[in-house]
Parts: C-alpha cells; structure tokens; sequence
C-alpha cells in the first residue's frame, strides 16, 4: 500500500499513468449528462457530508464519474475492484492523483489481494456499501457483524448480487436495507441488454480479432444480458443458438427467431460460446469433449464460474497464451479449446465494459439511490428496495432531454379517458 503527499491510502498499478486515465475519465464524461447533472446537485447540495462510503465497482472511467459525483457531494469514499480482471490501472491512478479518491484495485490482481482490498473497503467502516456482485456485503455479515450498527445501507448494482441478497434475505442475515439498483428499468432495459450485448462483443473481438458472420455463437441464457448478447451478434451476422433452463425464457428466444437446444447439443455445433447464466459450470468437461477444434469460449456473467475452467485444464496437456487475454488450451484428444479473459467477464478483461452513454444511467440509480438511503435514514425496512419509480422515470427523462428526444403528451381528454374505466365498447 502506498501513500500521496496528502496522505492518502491507495494500492494501485501505477501512479504515473493518472495523465492518460484523466483524459479518459474526461471523454466519457461526454456521454454522462445525467450523472453530471447529478454531480452538479450534488456538489451543491453536498447530501454526502459526514457520510463514510465504500463502493466496489470495476473501475473504468464511467465509474470514475460516479466516484467523483460521490465525493463532490461530500462523501468519505474510497473505490476497490469488483472483478480482478476488470480494473483501468490508468483510470485508478487519476482517481487517486488527480481527484483524491483513494482506490485499491490492481488489474490481475490475485484472489488473496482482492480479498484484501474487500477488507480495506470495511476498514473504512462504511455508512453506505455500493456493491457490484455484493462481495463486500457477504463478507461484512459473516465477518465484521459489529460493523452492522454503523450501516445506513446499501446498493447493488448487479443480477449476480441480487440473487446472493435475496438468499441472504431468505437466511435472515440482511439486517439493513439493500437498494436494487439492478432492478430499476433504467438499470437494466439498458445495462443488461445493450451494455452487455455492445461490450461482449467488443471484448471477443478485441480479444481475437476474428469475424463473428457466419460463425455459430451459442449464447447460454436468456436474461436481459444473453437477450443483448444475441441480438447484437445476430447484428454482426452470427447464426446464434440459445441455451435455457427457464421454459418461458426459451420461447421467448425461439419467437425473438433463435434455434434453442440444450449445451449437449449445441457443444458440437458453436464455433463461439458466451455464457451469462449467472450459474456454476455451464460449460463443463462434457462440453469440451465434444466441441469443435479451436471452439472459442467466454464469459460475460459477473464471476469466473460458469466455465469449469478446473475441469478444461486436467483435460488439457498445454495452456499457450496467444494473444492478450486469449489462452490455448491444447486437450490431450488433440483438439484445442480457446479460453478468453480467463473465464472472467470478457466485456471488462478484454475490452471496457458497458459504454458510458449507458452507465450514465446505471450510475444516476446508485448516485440518487445513496441519497436515498440517507434522506430516508432510520425509516427503511431490513430487506431489498426497489429504486423508486419517480426516481427511475426521472432518469429517463434526463436521459431523453440530453438526447434531444421529445415525448408526447396526454391530451386532457386522453388522460380522463385513461383515468376512467366506464368507457368500454
Ligand atoms: N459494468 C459493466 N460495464 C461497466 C463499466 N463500463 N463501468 C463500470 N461497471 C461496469
């Protein structure tokens, strides 16, 4: 760990590279009027002041924006990664050099320097907890319960963290309110779908080079994020195949006019595999067996287990790198099977996550629903809460104003007919 003339703490790569991570904090800025707005309130109103917070986020310059939005509206915040693989070491070392925030979060770090960095975000003995797969709140409640006093609460940003809060809800251990950040239409009608479909594809593409027309890509579920997956490669001319365990999710993606099977049959067919099932081993040793020589695999789910990456290397007797974030496995059968981003998001290792035009709105939710937590200190229920429904339609409206899209409007008979239900046939 490292210090600043000022003192500050921050385990980061470099601090040299604050210049370059400060002009690309700055270019995504242009694509975040909403957050800026926000910001500026913020920087006014100072809603944060004597609030400790502790966000784990992937730190890229969109979330940069929301540091800083944090931290101008008073907040003692420091940032760690959410994601080993996923940290911009330039953006980190801006945030920390340039605007005074300190950040724990080294790309590749190890598992063990995660883990220290969740603890360092608890160290600060946060009020407020920004959780991205909800790491740092499963560890405070099995670990540092006597922390649990001082928590106003927390947000999560992602499906991952909400399914862990709910079965941490279930268990009786969620003592504090959660905001579903992941839930509000906002969030996830964007995030989900055309965040992870444009940067999941940016991610195999940077990471290969190769061309997706033609090529059989098997997406493997079909959440908003697999929805996005598949029509956006469906645009790059990709004959897609679905894999679902959900019935009504399966029909939907065979009328959205994708073929469905099950892995068992699509191994042997895909040339291109994504998964973003949010589960364990979807691509396991009886995948592999039967896939084709040189079958590219990935994965965009929040954690690195949906690829039983343990099972591909006792099958293997070579592992090459070939290019950044692309690895060889050589199977003793002969054939090959390409592992991208280490099974780790692909859209945060090999490339930069979610365009920011598109966090702009993810990171509006986790700002305003901080501001929630403190405006409506003491009176929120334990257990998970829904962004309010104001708050979601007042981001899209931002939203729309930054783009220059205009709504229509109700006439007055229009919203007395709307109002009333005696007018039928
Ligand atoms: N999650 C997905 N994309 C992201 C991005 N660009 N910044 C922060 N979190 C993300």
């Amino acid at each position: 760990m490292m210090t600043t003339s000022l003192q500050l703490k921050y385990d980061i790569k470099d601090i040299a590279l604050a210049p370059q991570g400060k002009q690309r904090i700055e270019w995504a800025g242009r694509e975040m009027p909403v957050l800026r707005l926000i910001q500026e309130r913020f920087a006014q109103e100072k809603p944060f002041a004597g609030i400790r917070l502790a966000a784990c986020c992937h730190v890229t310059t969109e979330t940069a924006h929301l540091a800083i939005a944090l931290k101008n509206g008073g907040a003692d915040a420091v940032l760690i990664a959410s994601n080993p693989l996923s940290t911009q070491d330039d953006v980190a070392a801006s945030l920390v050099a340039d605007y005074g925030i300190p950040v724990f979060a080294i790309k590749g770090e190890d598992n063990d320097t995660y883990h220290r960095h969740v603890q360092t975000a608890l160290d600060h003995r946060p009020n407020i907890i920004i959780d991205d797969g909800s790491d740092v709140v499963a560890t405070l409640v099995q670990e540092r319960k006597h922390q649990l006093a001082d928590l106003l609460g927390t947000t999560e940003e992602t499906t991952t963290g909400i399914v862990r809060l709910k079965a941490m809800f279930r268990d009786g251990v969620l003592s504090f309110p959660a905001m579903n950040v992941n839930d509000a239409d906002t969030k996830h009608f964007f995030d989900n779908r055309y965040g992870t479909g444009q940067s999941t594809l940016d991610g195999i593409i940077r990471a290969t080079n190769i061309l997706l027309a033609g090529k059989n890509m098997v997406v493997a579920g079909y959440g908003w994020c697999g929805k996005g997956t598949a029509l956006r490669a469906r645009g790059m001319g990709a004959n897609v195949i679905v894999t679902e365990i959900d019935p009504v999710r399966a029909i939907e993606a065979v009328m959205d006019g994708f073929r469905v099977m099950p892995m068992a049959q699509a191994a042997a067919v895909g040339d291109i595999f994504v998964t973003v099932t949010g589960n364990k081993h979807v691509i396991r040793r009886e995948h592999f067996e039967t896939m084709k020589d040189g079958a590219i695999v990935c994965n965009s789910g929040h954690f690195d287990i949906e690829i039983d990456l343990k099972s591909l290397k006792e099958m293997s007797s070579e592992v090459k790198q070939v290019r950044n974030f692309t690895e060889q496995y050589r199977l003793q059968s002969g054939k090959s099977v390409i592992v991208l981003g280490e099974g780790r998001l692909v859209n945060l290792a090999a490339a930069e996550g979610h365009p920011s035009a598109v966090m702009d709105m993810s990171f509006a939710n986790q700002a305003l629903a901080c501001e929630y937590l403190v405006k409506n200190k003491g009176s929120l229920e334990p257990g998970i809460h829904s962004i309010p429904t104001e708050v979601d339609q007042e981001i899209a409206r931002l939203k729309l104003v930054a783009m220059g899209i205009e709504l229509d409007t109700l006439t007055a008979e229009q919203e007395i007919y709307i109002n009333s239900w005696t007018a039928g046939t």
